[in-house]
Protein backbone atom coordinates (compact mmCIF):
# COMPACT_ATOMS: atom_id res chain seq x y z
CA UNK A 1 0.00 0.00 0.00
CA UNK A 2 1.27 3.47 -0.98
CA UNK A 3 2.31 5.43 2.77
CA UNK A 4 -0.91 7.00 3.65
CA UNK A 5 0.84 10.29 4.88
CA UNK A 6 1.84 12.98 2.19
CA UNK A 7 4.14 15.75 2.12
CA UNK A 8 2.67 19.37 1.52
CA UNK A 9 4.45 21.46 -1.15
CA UNK A 10 5.19 24.99 0.52
CA UNK A 11 7.80 26.35 -2.42
CA UNK A 12 9.48 24.61 -5.20
CA UNK A 13 12.10 22.98 -3.02
CA UNK A 14 10.51 22.83 0.54
CA UNK A 15 7.97 20.11 1.96
CA UNK A 16 6.13 20.38 5.36
CA UNK A 17 6.62 16.61 6.53
CA UNK A 18 5.58 17.08 9.51
CA UNK A 19 2.85 15.63 12.03
CA UNK A 20 -0.74 15.96 12.89
CA UNK A 21 -1.14 15.35 16.48
CA UNK A 22 -5.14 15.38 16.98
CA UNK A 23 -5.29 14.08 20.43
CA UNK A 24 -3.23 16.35 22.53
CA UNK A 25 -5.24 18.21 25.14
CA UNK A 26 -2.04 19.02 27.51
CA UNK A 27 1.01 20.95 26.38
CA UNK A 28 2.71 20.70 30.16
CA UNK A 29 -0.28 22.52 31.93
CA UNK A 30 -1.20 24.54 29.25
CA UNK A 31 -4.56 23.19 27.44
CA UNK A 32 -4.34 22.36 24.02
CA UNK A 33 -8.48 21.76 23.08
CA UNK A 34 -7.67 21.85 19.29
CA UNK A 35 -4.34 19.24 19.62
CA UNK A 36 -1.49 20.83 17.82
CA UNK A 37 1.23 19.75 14.87
CA UNK A 38 4.56 19.16 14.43
CA UNK A 39 6.52 20.75 11.73
CA UNK A 40 9.38 19.36 10.24
CA UNK A 41 10.31 20.68 6.41
CA UNK A 42 12.36 19.34 3.79
CA UNK A 43 14.65 21.10 1.62
CA UNK A 44 15.63 19.65 -1.38
CA UNK A 45 18.54 21.57 -2.47
CA UNK A 46 21.79 19.18 -3.70
CA UNK A 47 22.21 18.15 -0.20
CA UNK A 48 18.43 17.51 1.00
CA UNK A 49 18.08 18.81 4.18
CA UNK A 50 15.63 18.44 7.10
CA UNK A 51 15.06 21.08 9.23
CA UNK A 52 13.58 19.75 12.94
CA UNK A 53 12.15 16.42 13.17
CA UNK A 54 8.67 15.55 15.34
CA UNK A 55 7.77 14.20 19.02
CA UNK A 56 8.88 10.30 19.09
CA UNK A 57 5.65 8.70 18.69
CA UNK A 58 4.92 10.57 15.28
CA UNK A 59 8.63 9.35 13.70
CA UNK A 60 6.43 6.71 11.27
CA UNK A 61 4.06 9.68 10.11
CA UNK A 62 7.30 12.01 9.77
CA UNK A 63 8.90 9.08 7.65
CA UNK A 64 6.19 8.35 5.30
CA UNK A 65 6.33 12.00 4.46
CA UNK A 66 9.39 12.12 3.44
CA UNK A 67 8.66 9.51 1.14
CA UNK A 68 6.64 10.92 -0.73
CA UNK A 69 9.44 13.04 -2.00
CA UNK A 70 12.10 10.94 -1.89
CA UNK A 71 14.05 8.14 -0.29
CA UNK A 72 14.45 8.98 3.39
CA UNK A 73 17.99 7.89 3.37
CA UNK A 74 18.93 10.29 0.75
CA UNK A 75 19.17 13.23 3.24
CA UNK A 76 22.57 14.46 3.87
CA UNK A 77 21.79 17.47 6.88
CA UNK A 78 19.64 17.44 9.61
CA UNK A 79 19.24 20.93 11.53
CA UNK A 80 17.82 20.67 14.80
CA UNK A 81 16.17 24.32 15.47
CA UNK A 82 15.74 23.37 19.23
CA UNK A 83 16.12 20.16 21.29
CA UNK A 84 12.70 19.99 23.25
CA UNK A 85 11.39 16.75 22.69
CA UNK A 86 8.22 17.76 20.49
CA UNK A 87 11.21 18.63 17.77
CA UNK A 88 14.05 16.18 18.61
CA UNK A 89 12.24 13.53 19.94
CA UNK A 90 12.44 11.47 16.62
CA UNK A 91 15.95 12.14 16.01
CA UNK A 92 17.99 9.35 17.67
CA UNK A 93 15.43 7.18 14.89
CA UNK A 94 15.70 9.04 11.95
CA UNK A 95 19.58 9.33 12.71
CA UNK A 96 19.65 5.78 12.73
CA UNK A 97 17.75 5.23 9.43
CA UNK A 98 19.18 8.02 7.81
CA UNK A 99 22.72 8.30 8.75
CA UNK A 100 22.91 12.07 7.55
CA UNK A 101 26.55 13.37 6.82
CA UNK A 102 26.23 16.25 9.53
CA UNK A 103 23.98 17.39 11.63
CA UNK A 104 23.28 21.25 12.62
CA UNK A 105 22.37 22.79 15.77
CA UNK A 106 23.06 26.08 17.73
CA UNK A 107 26.27 25.75 20.58
CA UNK A 108 23.71 25.58 23.19
CA UNK A 109 21.65 22.91 20.79
CA UNK A 110 24.76 20.88 21.02
CA UNK A 111 24.79 20.87 24.28
CA UNK A 112 20.77 20.23 25.55
CA UNK A 113 20.85 17.29 22.71
CA UNK A 114 23.49 15.67 24.12
CA UNK A 115 21.79 16.48 27.80
CA UNK A 116 18.80 14.94 26.18
CA UNK A 117 20.30 11.75 24.33
CA UNK A 118 23.58 10.90 25.99
CA UNK A 119 24.96 10.10 22.94
CA UNK A 120 28.06 10.20 21.06
CA UNK A 121 26.79 11.95 18.03
CA UNK A 122 28.76 14.24 16.40
CA UNK A 123 26.53 17.63 15.88
CA UNK A 124 28.25 20.57 14.69
CA UNK A 125 27.76 23.79 16.02
CA UNK A 126 26.78 26.47 13.94
CA UNK A 127 27.06 30.73 14.98
CA UNK A 128 24.97 33.15 15.18
CA UNK A 129 24.65 34.77 11.15
CA UNK A 130 26.79 31.61 9.80
CA UNK A 131 25.32 30.27 6.76
CA UNK A 132 25.34 27.12 4.84
CA UNK A 133 25.81 25.96 1.78
CA UNK A 134 22.83 23.19 0.72
CA UNK A 135 23.80 22.64 -3.26
CA UNK A 136 21.48 25.66 -5.16
CA UNK A 137 20.40 26.84 -1.83
CA UNK A 138 21.79 28.61 1.15
CA UNK A 139 20.59 28.72 4.84
CA UNK A 140 21.25 31.64 7.29
CA UNK A 141 21.09 30.73 11.14
CA UNK A 142 20.02 33.33 13.55
CA UNK A 143 20.30 32.20 17.48
CA UNK A 144 16.81 33.21 19.10
CA UNK A 145 18.23 32.24 22.48
CA UNK A 146 15.09 31.76 25.29
CA UNK A 147 12.96 32.36 22.45
CA UNK A 148 12.02 29.89 24.15
CA UNK A 149 14.83 28.04 25.23
CA UNK A 150 18.45 28.74 25.54
CA UNK A 151 19.12 26.38 22.41
CA UNK A 152 16.75 28.18 20.13
CA UNK A 153 17.55 29.46 16.69
CA UNK A 154 16.07 30.34 13.67
CA UNK A 155 17.02 29.32 9.95
CA UNK A 156 16.21 31.47 6.59
CA UNK A 157 16.12 29.79 3.80
CA UNK A 158 17.93 32.61 1.38
CA UNK A 159 16.27 33.22 -2.04
CA UNK A 160 12.81 31.56 -1.43
CA UNK A 161 12.74 33.29 1.53
CA UNK A 162 11.28 31.01 4.13
CA UNK A 163 12.47 31.61 7.76
CA UNK A 164 11.72 28.07 10.08
CA UNK A 165 11.57 29.97 13.20
CA UNK A 166 10.95 27.12 15.66
CA UNK A 167 8.59 27.45 18.05
CA UNK A 168 8.89 30.89 16.87
CA UNK A 169 5.10 32.86 15.90
CA UNK A 170 4.02 29.02 16.25
CA UNK A 171 0.14 27.97 17.93
CA UNK A 172 -1.08 24.87 19.11
CA UNK A 173 -3.42 23.98 16.39
CA UNK A 174 -4.32 20.56 14.77
CA UNK A 175 -5.89 21.04 11.19
CA UNK A 176 -6.21 20.01 7.80
CA UNK A 177 -4.30 23.01 6.80
CA UNK A 178 -1.08 23.96 6.81
CA UNK A 179 -1.43 27.70 5.99
CA UNK A 180 -2.29 30.53 7.61
CA UNK A 181 -4.70 31.71 5.01
CA UNK A 182 -6.23 28.17 4.91
CA UNK A 183 -7.14 28.96 8.43
CA UNK A 184 -8.94 32.39 8.99
CA UNK A 185 -9.25 31.36 12.80
CA UNK A 186 -5.99 31.35 14.05
CA UNK A 187 -6.01 34.48 16.30
CA UNK A 188 -7.26 32.99 19.79
CA UNK A 189 -5.10 30.26 19.05
CA UNK A 190 -2.23 32.80 18.47
CA UNK A 191 -2.85 34.18 21.18
CA UNK A 192 -2.90 31.60 23.74
CA UNK A 193 0.43 30.42 22.64
CA UNK A 194 1.83 33.93 23.37
CA UNK A 195 0.44 34.39 26.55
CA UNK A 196 1.16 30.37 27.92
CA UNK A 197 5.07 30.14 26.43
CA UNK A 198 6.48 33.52 25.39
CA UNK A 199 4.79 36.14 27.80
CA UNK A 200 8.26 35.59 30.24
CA UNK A 201 10.38 36.20 27.73
CA UNK A 202 8.89 39.11 26.21
CA UNK A 203 12.17 41.63 26.47
CA UNK A 204 14.01 38.95 24.72
CA UNK A 205 11.21 38.75 22.13
CA UNK A 206 11.30 42.36 21.48
CA UNK A 207 15.08 42.58 21.04
CA UNK A 208 15.35 39.37 18.89
CA UNK A 209 12.16 41.45 16.57
CA UNK A 210 14.57 44.16 16.73
CA UNK A 211 17.28 41.96 15.31
CA UNK A 212 15.46 40.51 12.81
CA UNK A 213 14.35 44.14 11.79
CA UNK A 214 17.85 45.42 11.64
CA UNK A 215 19.21 42.17 9.71
CA UNK A 216 17.29 43.06 6.41
CA UNK A 217 15.55 39.54 6.58
CA UNK A 218 11.97 39.93 4.75
CA UNK A 219 10.58 36.65 4.98
CA UNK A 220 8.15 35.82 2.43
CA UNK A 221 6.94 32.96 4.71
CA UNK A 222 7.67 31.95 8.27
CA UNK A 223 7.42 28.59 9.12
CA UNK A 224 7.43 27.86 12.44
CA UNK A 225 7.29 24.14 14.10
CA UNK A 226 3.38 24.68 15.51
CA UNK A 227 0.28 25.65 13.10
CA UNK A 228 0.12 26.90 10.13
CA UNK A 229 2.84 28.36 7.63
CA UNK A 230 2.55 32.15 7.14
CA UNK A 231 2.00 33.23 4.11
CA UNK A 232 -0.24 35.30 4.17
CA UNK A 233 0.25 37.15 7.49
CA UNK A 234 3.77 37.02 8.23
CA UNK A 235 4.07 40.59 9.05
CA UNK A 236 0.79 40.69 10.60
CA UNK A 237 1.98 37.65 13.02
CA UNK A 238 5.10 39.69 13.43
CA UNK A 239 3.34 43.00 14.94
CA UNK A 240 1.42 40.89 17.26
CA UNK A 241 4.24 39.20 18.52
CA UNK A 242 5.27 42.78 19.12
CA UNK A 243 2.60 44.25 20.82
CA UNK A 244 2.00 41.22 23.01
CA UNK A 245 5.50 41.82 24.48
CA UNK A 246 4.83 45.03 25.15
CA UNK A 247 2.05 44.48 27.22
CA UNK A 248 0.60 47.39 27.71
CA UNK A 249 -2.49 47.43 30.07
CA UNK A 250 -5.70 47.58 28.70
CA UNK A 251 -8.43 48.57 30.10
CA UNK A 252 -10.27 44.84 30.84
CA UNK A 253 -10.22 43.01 34.14
CA UNK A 254 -9.61 39.26 35.36
CA UNK A 255 -11.56 38.19 38.28
CA UNK A 256 -10.50 35.12 39.44
CA UNK A 257 -11.61 32.68 42.14
CA UNK A 258 -12.47 29.76 43.81
CA UNK A 259 -15.52 28.97 46.41
CA UNK A 260 -16.23 26.53 49.03
CA UNK A 261 -19.60 27.49 50.26
CA UNK A 262 -20.19 30.54 47.98
CA UNK A 263 -19.13 33.28 49.92
CA UNK A 264 -15.55 33.95 47.86
CA UNK A 265 -18.01 33.78 45.05
CA UNK A 266 -20.75 36.54 46.28
CA UNK A 267 -17.35 38.78 46.51
CA UNK A 268 -16.50 38.10 43.64
CA UNK A 269 -19.64 39.18 41.75
CA UNK A 270 -19.93 42.14 43.77
CA UNK A 271 -16.44 43.38 42.30
CA UNK A 272 -16.91 42.48 39.23
CA UNK A 273 -20.12 44.69 39.27
CA UNK A 274 -17.90 47.73 40.97
CA UNK A 275 -15.50 46.83 37.80
CA UNK A 276 -18.29 46.94 35.16
CA UNK A 277 -20.00 49.97 36.84
CA UNK A 278 -16.92 51.44 36.39
CA UNK A 279 -16.83 51.15 32.87
CA UNK A 280 -13.98 48.23 32.95
CA UNK A 281 -14.57 45.23 30.46
CA UNK A 282 -14.78 42.41 32.96
CA UNK A 283 -14.58 38.48 32.94
CA UNK A 284 -15.31 36.87 36.38
CA UNK A 285 -13.14 33.08 35.69
CA UNK A 286 -14.72 30.99 38.81
CA UNK A 287 -11.64 27.97 38.82
CA UNK A 288 -14.30 25.45 38.92
CA UNK A 289 -14.86 25.92 35.12
CA UNK A 290 -11.59 27.91 34.10
CA UNK A 291 -8.31 26.73 32.82
CA UNK A 292 -5.31 28.17 33.87
CA UNK A 293 -3.65 28.77 30.42
CA UNK A 294 -7.38 30.07 29.44
CA UNK A 295 -6.85 32.69 32.32
CA UNK A 296 -3.62 33.12 31.33
CA UNK A 297 -4.79 34.01 27.12
CA UNK A 298 -7.06 36.61 28.85
CA UNK A 299 -4.54 38.26 30.93
CA UNK A 300 -2.99 38.80 27.52
CA UNK A 301 -5.14 42.09 26.86
CA UNK A 302 -5.82 42.80 30.41
CA UNK A 303 -4.88 45.46 32.77
CA UNK A 304 -6.31 43.93 36.12
CA UNK A 305 -6.27 41.07 37.68
CA UNK A 306 -8.43 40.13 40.87
CA UNK A 307 -7.79 36.97 42.99
CA UNK A 308 -10.26 35.57 45.89
CA UNK A 309 -9.47 32.59 47.68
CA UNK A 310 -11.30 30.77 50.48
CA UNK A 311 -9.13 29.10 53.49
CA UNK A 312 -8.48 26.07 54.10
CA UNK A 313 -6.37 24.75 56.79
CA UNK A 314 -4.45 28.23 56.89
CA UNK A 315 -3.55 27.94 53.13
CA UNK A 316 -4.87 29.25 49.92
CA UNK A 317 -7.53 27.06 48.28
CA UNK A 318 -5.60 24.56 46.37
CA UNK A 319 -7.13 25.56 43.00
CA UNK A 320 -5.96 29.18 43.21
CA UNK A 321 -2.24 28.00 44.54
CA UNK A 322 -2.23 26.31 41.61
CA UNK A 323 -3.16 29.73 38.74
CA UNK A 324 -0.99 31.61 40.99
CA UNK A 325 2.00 29.83 40.69
CA UNK A 326 0.93 29.29 37.04
CA UNK A 327 0.68 32.79 36.41
CA UNK A 328 3.80 34.26 38.56
CA UNK A 329 5.68 32.34 36.02
CA UNK A 330 4.46 33.71 33.17
CA UNK A 331 5.57 37.17 34.62
CA UNK A 332 3.00 39.23 33.52
CA UNK A 333 3.79 43.05 33.26
CA UNK A 334 1.92 46.26 34.35
CA UNK A 335 -1.47 44.97 36.19
CA UNK A 336 -3.16 46.40 38.59
CA UNK A 337 -5.05 44.36 41.11
CA UNK A 338 -6.97 42.98 44.12
CA UNK A 339 -6.87 40.67 46.88
CA UNK A 340 -10.23 39.33 48.44
CA UNK A 341 -11.38 36.15 50.28
CA UNK A 342 -13.52 34.10 52.97
CA UNK A 343 -12.45 32.43 56.18
CA UNK A 344 -14.00 31.06 59.00
CA UNK A 345 -11.83 31.54 61.49
CA UNK A 346 -8.46 33.20 61.17
CA UNK A 347 -8.39 34.21 57.31
CA UNK A 348 -4.62 33.45 56.40
CA UNK A 349 -5.08 32.75 52.50
CA UNK A 350 -6.37 36.31 51.95
CA UNK A 351 -2.99 38.04 52.84
CA UNK A 352 -0.94 34.93 51.39
CA UNK A 353 -2.68 36.37 47.63
CA UNK A 354 -1.85 39.07 48.58
CA UNK A 355 1.85 38.38 49.24
CA UNK A 356 1.04 36.52 45.78
CA UNK A 357 -0.05 39.48 43.48
CA UNK A 358 3.03 41.56 45.55
CA UNK A 359 5.49 39.08 44.31
CA UNK A 360 4.37 39.38 40.87
CA UNK A 361 4.54 43.32 40.84
CA UNK A 362 0.72 43.89 40.67
CA UNK A 363 0.13 47.37 41.65
CA UNK A 364 -2.97 46.61 44.75
CA UNK A 365 -5.53 48.34 46.50
CA UNK A 366 -6.88 47.31 50.17
CA UNK A 367 -7.72 43.69 50.18
CA UNK A 368 -11.26 42.86 51.24
CA UNK A 369 -12.20 39.74 53.35
CA UNK A 370 -15.28 38.56 55.72
CA UNK A 371 -15.81 36.39 58.10
CA UNK A 372 -18.36 33.19 56.93
CA UNK A 373 -20.93 34.80 55.02
CA UNK A 374 -20.49 38.24 53.57
CA UNK A 375 -23.23 40.61 54.76
CA UNK A 376 -24.18 43.84 52.80
CA UNK A 377 -21.19 45.72 54.30
CA UNK A 378 -18.65 43.30 53.12
CA UNK A 379 -20.44 42.98 49.79
CA UNK A 380 -20.07 46.89 49.23
CA UNK A 381 -16.72 46.86 50.47
CA UNK A 382 -16.03 43.87 47.30
CA UNK A 383 -18.01 46.55 45.27
CA UNK A 384 -16.07 49.24 46.51
CA UNK A 385 -12.91 47.25 46.23
CA UNK A 386 -13.57 47.11 42.29
CA UNK A 387 -14.25 50.38 41.97
CA UNK A 388 -10.84 51.15 43.53
CA UNK A 389 -8.98 49.00 40.85
CA UNK A 390 -11.02 50.21 38.16
CA UNK A 391 -9.83 54.32 39.21
CA UNK A 392 -6.39 52.24 39.52
CA UNK A 393 -6.38 50.86 36.23
CA UNK A 394 -7.82 54.64 34.32
CA UNK A 395 -4.39 55.82 36.01
CA UNK A 396 -2.13 53.25 34.43
CA UNK A 397 -4.25 53.87 31.45
CA UNK A 398 -3.70 57.67 31.26
FE1 LIG B 1 7.48 23.17 20.53
FE2 LIG B 1 9.68 24.41 22.77
O1 LIG B 1 8.82 23.08 21.79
Amino acid sequence: MKDPFQAVKVTDKVYWVGAIDWDLRDFHGYATRRGTTYNAYLVMADQPTLIDTVKAPFADEMLSRISSVCDPKSIRYIVSNHSEMDHSGALPRILDLVKPKKVFASAMGVKALKAHFHWDMPVTAVKDGEKLELGGERLAFTESRMVHWPDSMFSYLEGAGVLFSNDGFGMHLASSSRFDDETPDWYDEAAKYYANILLPFSDIVLALLDKIAKSGLSPKMIAPDHGPIWRKDATKIISLWGEWARQKPRNKAIVVFDTMWGSTDKLARAAAEGLITAGVKTMVMPLRGSHRSDIATELLDAGALLVGSPTINKQIFPTVADVLSYLKGLRRKNLVGAAFGSYGWAGESIKQVQDALTEMGVATVETVKCQYVPDAAALEAAYGMGQKVAAKLKEALR
